[in-house]
Formats: C-alpha cells, sequence, structure tokens
C-alpha cells in the first residue's frame, strides 16, 4: 500500500490562518506591530528565494517584515554594526541573518552578535544551550515544523527510533536535541548519520521515522527504508529535473507508512514556525517592557 503523504502545505495554510488572527489580536491589545528583520549578505539565488517567501509570508499575516541587503564583499565588522543597530531598536522583535554567509565571515560569531530573544531561528549559542537542556527560549524553524507534522498527523515518536541523516547546526544536530527530550512529540532514541557513517543503509533500515537532511538529490532510496516508516524529507535541490528531495519520494513512497513531498512537506512549516516565533518575540519583549 503506498504511504500516507504528510501535506505540510496545507497544516501550515492552517497554522498561519490561526497565527493571522493572533497577530490582529495582538496589535489590537497593545498597538504594536510584530516585526521581522531580515539581513541576506550577498548573492546566493536560493537564499534570494528564500527570503523572499519568507517576506511574503510574513505580509499575509499582517507581521512587519524590514530586508537589509549587503554586498558580497560587505566586512564582517559592518555586518556587527547592523546588527547592533537591530538589537537596539525597539521596533524590531526578530532578527533572521539568511544563511549561508560568505566564506570570509564568521558565521557564529555574527549568529552569536543576535540578542537571544530577538534570535527567531535559535541558532545563538544561548538558545542552543537552552534547548539541549530542554528550556528553549525559541525552537529552531525546521526541525519545530518537523514535530508540528508529526504531531498533526498522528506520527509517535515517544519510545520510537528516529534517525537523522545530516548533522548540520541548522536541522540535524537541533533535530536530535529536541527528539531526545522528555515531553510530548519527543522521547524518541535518536541516531544522528553523517557523511563519516560507514553503512548508512543498514542504519537507516532500523529506523521507524527517517529524517534526511544531507542535501544530496534522491540519496535515499527504497532500499534504505523499512516497510512501514516514517520518512521526512529536508531535501531541497535545485537539479534538471527541477526540485527534488534527498529522498527518492516515488520509489519510496511504495515502501514507507508516510512521507513527506518536495515541494509541500517541510519547506512551508519552516517559514510558519518562523512566523509563530516573531510573534512569540513580540509578545516577550511587549510583557518585559
Ligand atoms: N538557510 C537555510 N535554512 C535557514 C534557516 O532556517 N535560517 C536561516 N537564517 N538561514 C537558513
Amino acid at each position: 500500500m503506498a504511504a500516507q503523504i504528510l501535506d505540510g502545505k496545507s497544516l501550515a495554510e492552517q497554522i498561519r490562518a490561526e497565527l493571522k488572527d493572533q497577530v490582529t489580536d495582538f496589535v489590537n491589545q497593545t498597538g504594536v506591530t510584530p516585526c521581522l528583520a531580515v539581513v541576506l549578505v550577498g548573492n546566493n539565488s536560493a537564499s534570494e528565494v528564500y527570503v523572499r517567501n519568507k517576506q511574503l509570508a510574513c505580509e499575509k499575516i499582517g507581521v512587519k517584515s524590514e530586508m537589509y541587503r549587503l554586498p558580497d564583499e560587505t566586512p564582517e565588522s559592518e555586518l556587527l554594526e547592523l546588527i547592533a543597530r537591530l538589537n537596539a531598536n525597539d521596533v524590531v522583535h526578530g532578527i533572521l541573518v539568511q544563511l549561508p554567509l560568505p566564506k570570509p565571515i564568521d558565521e557564529q560569531h555574527i549568529l552569536d552578535a543576535i540578542r537571544p530573544d530577538k534570535d527567531v531561528d535559535a541558532f545563538h549559542s544561548d538558545n542552543v544551550g537552552r534547548i539541549s537542556q530542554g528550556r528553549p527560549r525559541f525552537l529552531p524553524c525546521t526541525p519545530y515544523g518537523i514535530l508540528e507534522l508529526m504531531l498533526c498527523n498522528g506520527i509517535k515518536t515517544s519510545g520510537k527510533h528516529v534517525v537523522i541523516i545530516g548533522r548540520s547546526n541548522i536541522v540535524g544536530k537541533p533535530m536530535a536535541l529536541l527528539l531526545m527530550q522528555k515531553g510530548k512529540g519527543c522521547d524518541a532514541t535518536v541516531t544522528v548519520c553523517h557523511s563519516r557513517t560507514p553503512d548508512i543503509p543498514t542504519i537507516s533500515r532500523q529506523a521507524d521515522i527517517l529524517i534526511v537532511a544531507i542535501g544530496q538529490p534522491k540519496f535515499v532510496t527504497a532500499d534504505m527504508v523499512k516497510p512501514g516508516a516514517t520518512v521526512i524529507d529536508v531535501g531541497m535541490n535545485r537539479t534538471e529535473e527541477g526540485l527534488v528531495g534527498d529522498v527518492d519520494f516515488h520509489a519510496v513512497k511504495e515502501v514507507a507508512g508516510a512521507i513527506t513531498p518536495v515541494p509541500g512537506g517541510v519547506g512551508p512549516l519552516t517559514v510558519t514556525m518562523l512566523l509563530l516565533n516573531t510573534l512569540t518575540a513580540a509578545k516577550n519583549q511587549c510583557l518585559e517592557r
């Protein structure tokens, strides 16, 4: 039997409709409009698309977005000055620096300069530390979206073996940190595979839930998946065939119990969780004033 398709697009639309109402209530109660500052350095074409999507999504639910574009050769000091200004600006509640940054810039140095209570990506060391201790300020957007997608589709994680392929700071590592926590939608046994893991197929076949974020088109083939497993594809690879995930969707959907499509799976939820984090940041900052 073919797998259940985990429709991230429709879940994202549903959550965004709820968020739109929450934003309206917040503005009516406080007179404050939640505002996200988006910083894009250089002209990475994929980043341009992601950033545009984030801005459009903000507009649609009544969150203000401010775009800061800096040229490729921007020195680190100039980027740090911009972040310092945004940190001090009370009108701005969330700050997102789109990654990757051009090579000479020390990415973690930049992320650690963002005020932790405005760090809606949850990439600041302080926020990562809090996540690892099970007391998050924000949840990182892609892993958060994946947790919501599983929760809303009745996919149980407690006691399940989750195998994550990919160890990036954006997806693989925070996903593992979240799933191993105590609590609803977590409590999983987690294995992380990466480029130096020998024999990934033997490990991936043990997964009740397989999460793939490795950036290689169709890396996961049908023989790497246990029959009935849930397969979450975080990949967005632009190929001659068009946009392709890290999973060979057509073959794997015949083996898996549930699977995310690309596009229309994880992607729309990442942006939705960014909107939710921005509203949370605005609420927290208003409470503190
Ligand atoms: N680049 C790819 N994904 C992300 C993300 O979630 N946040 C930021 N800031 N940059 C990214």
